[in-house]
Order: C-alpha cells, then sequence, then structure tokens
C-alpha cells in the first residue's frame, strides 16, 4: 500500500513521513525534494527563475513518475499538489492507496511558518504573524477543499509526532482489512 500525505506547509508532512515510513520499513519519498533532485535546483530558486505556473507543471510531472512506480512507500505531498490540475484525480484513481490530510489549526501554522518562511517562496515576504494569519486563512480556505477529498483526516491538534505516525498506521490496517 502507498500512503499519500497531504496539508498546508508547515503541517508536518515530511517528518511525519519520513518516520512512518522508518517504521513500516518503506522508502520515503518527498514530492519537493524529487523536484529539486530532477531539477537540480531548489524550489526557491524554481519559483525565482521560472516562476509559478512552471513550477506546477513540474510539480504535475515529477508526481505523475512517482505515481508510476507503484511501490509500498510513503509519499508527502507539496501543500499545493492536490490542489492544481488533475493531481488529486490521478491520487484518487491509484489502487491500493490510502491518503492523510495532517490538519493543523491556523493559529500553529501561523506560529510554525512565521519562522519558517524565508524558505517558502510564497509567503516569505509577508512581514507579519497578522498578515501570515491572514494570508493562511484564505489561503487555506481554497485549498481545504482539496484536502478533504483524503481519505482519512488526522486532527493533529492535540497528538505528538509518534501519535500521528501510530494513528495512520491504525487506519492503514484498517483499510487493508
Ligand atoms: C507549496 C508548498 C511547498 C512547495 C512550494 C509550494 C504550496 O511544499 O511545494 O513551495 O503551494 O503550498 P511544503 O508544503 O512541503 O512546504
Amino acid at each position: 500500500m502507498r500512503i499519500v500525505l497531504c496539508g498546508y506547509m508547515g503541517s508536518g508532512k515530511s517528518l511525519i513521513g519520513k518516520k512512518l515510513a522508518r517504521k513500516l520499513h518503506v522508502d520515503f519519498v518527498d514530492l519537493d525534494q524529487k523536484i529539486e533532485e530532477w531539477t537540480k535546483k531548489s524550489i526557491p530558486d524554481i519559483f525565482k527563475e521560472k516562476g509559478e505556473i512552471a513550477f506546477r507543471r513540474l510539480e504535475a510531472e515529477v508526481l505523475e513518475a512517482c505515481l508510476l512506480d507503484n511501490s509500498d512507500d510513503v509519499l508527502s505531498l507539496g501543500g499545493g499538489t492536490p490542489c492544481y490540475g488533475v493531481n488529486l484525480d490521478r491520487i484518487k484513481a491509484q489502487p491500493e492507496t490510502q491518503m492523510f490530510y495532517l490538519k493543523v489549526s491556523l493559529e500553529e501554522l501561523t506560529r510554525r511558518l512565521f519562522k519558517e518562511r524565508n524558505a517558502r517562496p510564497l509567503i516569505r515576504d509577508i512581514e507579519s504573524v497578522e498578515k501570515l494569519e491572514d494570508y493562511i486563512r484564505k489561503h487555506l480556505f481554497e485549498r481545504q477543499h482539496f484536502y478533504y477529498q483524503s481519505d482519512v483526516v488526522v486532527d493533529t491538534s492535540a497528538l505528538s509526532v509518534e501519535e500521528i505516525v501510530d494513528q495512520i498506521i491504525v487506519e492503514m490496517k484498517k483499510a487493508a482489512e
């Protein structure tokens, strides 16, 4: 079975994906990292040099390649991946695939992302916590519709990383029964 993790920037997709893959003894695939390997450029550089539309095209192409490889693994998407083009339809059409939405509150996302915003091209120029919270509120509202099409929504608010990983494994076993 392939586990796909989606959620907003800063929702812990990569961290949880890595731990989950280790616990399940399967490969971990990080879509952003794959894009960086393919292009030999960082995500901020791709945005800067080619713009967001070119990035979305690349993202769709690399996702397609990852999905073609039908192995058991954990695949962490980028925050925008399920919200563009036919990406979500492609993921949902895959057999033996379970998609999880790592749901994080607006306040927590704002707290985490304000510190890390420099590395993220979409939010790097937002100067204050208030403006960032406003941006995330609107953006999340637009994107949630896609995230909620996951098979399982994990409300991560009161959970430790270990608990999130364990909850995903429980859900995964239920689906395999
Ligand atoms: C993006 C999220 C990023 C990366 C790119 C665009 C988005 O991934 O794909 O900067 O549109 O939300 P993370 O969610 O892993 O930060």
